[in-house]
């Protein structure tokens, strides 16, 4: 189709509504409540803008790229051609959420040239979703541009305006920070970071930087969430902010030696996310991230399960015992991990993770050394053999542990050999782990050599049939679609924070996770921690898990991942079994889920329907606030009898003492029944719905 600056035409997208394209100035894309705008300037500037509802959500918003090589910077374009297209498909996860997921968008490519003298082809990809937009850049084979390096990608999201922010600072190296909820003018980043002393490596980028996720809400309502999707060989993007334009930039994570990306034509960028709703239910529960991700390329998964595991793990964070033998209290001795698969077998959990088993923590952390851990060698007093063959008996996997100490280039060395010997002694889960700085040295642990490290694990992994969970890894986006091997990630402030001296986890942070870290993955967390104050051990410690015992429960709703630990000692279930009870129920994989409440910082409700099940589960959790949970229980099959097992606090429970004052409950129940549950200052409540009859 030949171009002409003056044509306008209408186009009518298959099935969809009318879009009207005025070829050479402004094109608008509508997909119910969401319209993207593009244009394309006299001078070749293009921008996009996108509305919701009428109201604006992005201004005029700039794209483009600097290259260092070759030295040019793409951001006049001349527009070559158009190519729309629509989509509609349901596809089925391997695990997760729900049992089918809907597909459904309009597709806008726009094939550019730069105006300059370098003619370098580059298109830009929007799709349109009904809850928000992505976009993205292809770098077509092309004659005047073969390998080239990115030096920044000018991506920009104009908001205009102050709206509220939940927020992290901007880091290179770490998202394990607490959440910050400021007006946009009001972020900085530096002072946030300066009361944070718990992190082990931080590279702050500077007072107004912030990390994606970004969750935001607007004076008139919106909800707006903007992050990326199929981050592969690209550094993650982190916001620029401008705070008094409110102008957001991207900022690219760089490598050892400053630049961004290595890129070849024919590479795609990652998709930059935008997703509105005036429903903050309908944030959480949007799948567009994970639609923007590829399908499987695993082709036979009858390998990967979701699963619950125990651990010989938080014994060593609160000084009960240590991942060193040279202390004279080794947590991995063989008798003690047995005591872990005794427990974990007679309580019919999947697995239990082991800590500390592998000599090389003697000096581990700290020492920027590059061999660290070899992956395959045992401390003496952990017999592997006898623990395989025992876990065999008793119906539990072990969990592989490979802390890297930040050392990538020795763990890739040792890959194949470590994943050798975990099948060699039936273990085929493990956790990863990326504590310390980079080596290469000068990398960081969002940089697109750690990105396409992880994407190495994760393909390499799955050539040996392992299932993986990152700690310490860049944020996910949603490549668990492409990978679902890679069960979870950390990537944030997970339950271990519960011990740490400086800020802990404040009753607030769960309900803002489900809006930031959990939008593009889902995370192991590590919930169900039934001892409230850390001194168990440790007479020193002051820290205090900052939660109720029931909301520790709703968790395991609220917190989604196909991987749950049950993370507290045996000791501390047995005190409690009756609430143990609903973490040895409560399933890891879902056919339906219903976010019935939400609001970040505040409240957020959740039911879930068990795959291949008829029981509904349900978590609530508050704030530092009390709250009179009120829930319509419509979600139920019509005209079926259930029984509501209802965990809830007590009536002096508080995140702050008395944390174990629960009760357990039961009521006869229908999908007109309505159920009324006080929840404590910094509590929760879990409930299981068993159906009785059809
Ligand atoms: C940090 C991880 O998040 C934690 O789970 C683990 O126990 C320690 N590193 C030691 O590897
Ligand atoms: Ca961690």
């Amino acid at each position: 189709m030949k171009m002409n600056q003056k044509t306008c035409f209408s186009l009518i997208f298959a099935l969809l509504t009318t879009s009207s394209i005025c070829l050479g100035q402004t094109h608008q894309v509508k997909m119910k409540s969401i319209e993207l705008k593009t244009s394309i300037n006299n001078t070749g500037v293009f921008s996009f803008q996108l509305n919701y509802k009428g109201k604006s959500v992005l201004f005029n918003s700039g794209i483009g790229f600097e290259l260092s090589k070759p030295n040019v910077i793409l951001n006049r374009f001349e527009l070559l051609k158009l190519d729309t297209s629509s989509f509609d498909q349901k596809w089925a996860p391997i695990w997760g959420e729900q049992d089918t997921i809907r597909n459904h968008y309009k597709e806008i490519v726009y094939h550019l040239k730069d105006k300059g003298a370098s003619k370098i082809k580059l298109d830009l990809i929007f799709r349109v979703f009904e809850d928000g937009i992505g976009l993205r850049y292809a770098f077509p084979k092309q004659t005047t541009l073969d390998y080239f390096i990115v030096q920044h990608e000018l991506t920009e999201f104009n908001l205009g305006k102050d709206h509220t922010a939940f927020w992290i600072p901007g880091d290179f190296d770490t998202n394990e920070y607490l959440y910050n909820t400021t007006k946009l003018s009001q972020v900085d980043a530096i002072k946030a970071a300066s009361n944070e002393k718990d992190i082990a490596v931080t590279s702050l980028v500077n007072d107004h930087t912030v990390q994606s996720p970004l969750m935001l809400k607007t004076d008139d309502g919106l909800f707006i969430n903007i992050h990326e999707a199929a981050l592969l060989n690209y550094p993650a993007m982190h916001l620029d902010l401008n705070k008094k334009t409110f102008k957001l930039n991207t900022i690219l994570v760089p490598d050892a030696v400053g630049n961004k990306a290595y890129l070849h034509t024919g590479d795609v960028t990652p998709w930059r996310t935008i997703l509105v709703s005036d429903k903050a239910v309908d944030m959480i529960a949007s799948k567009t991230i994970l639609n923007l991700n590829e399908p499987s390329v695993i082709a036979e998964t009858d390998w990967i399960k979701p699963q619950k595991f125990m651990g010989v793990w938080w014994e060593m964070h609160i000084n009960k015992a240590d991942w060193k033998l040279s202390t004279g209290k080794h947590g991995a001795r063989t008798e003690n991990v047995k005591k872990y698969i005794d427990f974990a077998s007679q309580h019919k959990f999947d697995g239990v993770l082991v800590e500390g088993w592998n000599e090389g923590w003697e000096d581990w952390f700290g020492n920027w050394k590059e061999n660290v851990f070899d992956f395959v060698t045992p401390y003496k007093d952990y017999n592997v053999n006898e623990l395989s063959a025992y876990a065999k008996t008793k119906g539990i996997k072990l969990i592989m542990h490979h802390e890297t100490s930040g050392a990538v280039t020795n763990y890739e060395r040792w890959m194949d050999s470590a994943y050798r010997f975990m099948l060699a002694h039936d273990i085929n889960t493990v956790k990863t782990g990326y504590v310390g700085k980079i080596i290469p040295r000068g990398e960081h642990h969002d940089g697109q050599w750690m990105v396409n490290h992880y994407t190495r694990v994760a393909k390499k992994t799955s050539d040996y049939k392992i299932m993986v969970a990152a700690h310490e890894p860049v944020h996910p986006t949603g490549l668990h679609r492409t990978y679902p091997n890679w069960l979870a990630n950390e990537a944030a402030r997970g339950a271990e924070f519960n011990n740490a001296p400086t800020l802990g986890i404040p009753p607030e942070h769960n309900t803002i996770l489900p809006f930031t870290r959990l939008m593009s993955g889902p995370m192991d967390y590590t919930p169900g921690l039934f001892h409230f104050d850390l001194n168990q051990f440790d007479s020193s410690r002051k820290q205090r898990v900052l939660s109720t015992l029931t909301k520790q429960l709703a968790l395991y709703l609220i917190m989604y991942s196909p991987l749950q630990m049950a993370a507290d000692l045996p000791e501390n279930y047995e005190a409690h079994l009756d609430a143990f009870q609903f973490i040895k129920n409560v399933p890891v994989n879902w056919s339906a889920t219903k976010v019935i409440e939400a609001e970040p910082g505040e409240y957020i409700t959740i039911a879930r329907k068990k795959k291949n099940g008829n029981d509904w589960y349900l978590g609530s959790i508050s704030d530092e606030n009390a709250r009179q949970l009120v829930v319509q229980l419509d979600f139920l099959e019509k005209g079926a009898i259930y029984i509501a097992k209802i965990y809830r606090d007590g009536p002096t429970a508080a995140f702050d003492k008395n944390q174990t004052d629960y009760l357990i409950e039961e009521k006869i129940v229908t999908a007109n029944s309505v159920l009324t549950i006080p929840i404590a200052k910094g509590g929760g409540t879990a409930i299981e719905f068993i159906l009785k009859s059809h």
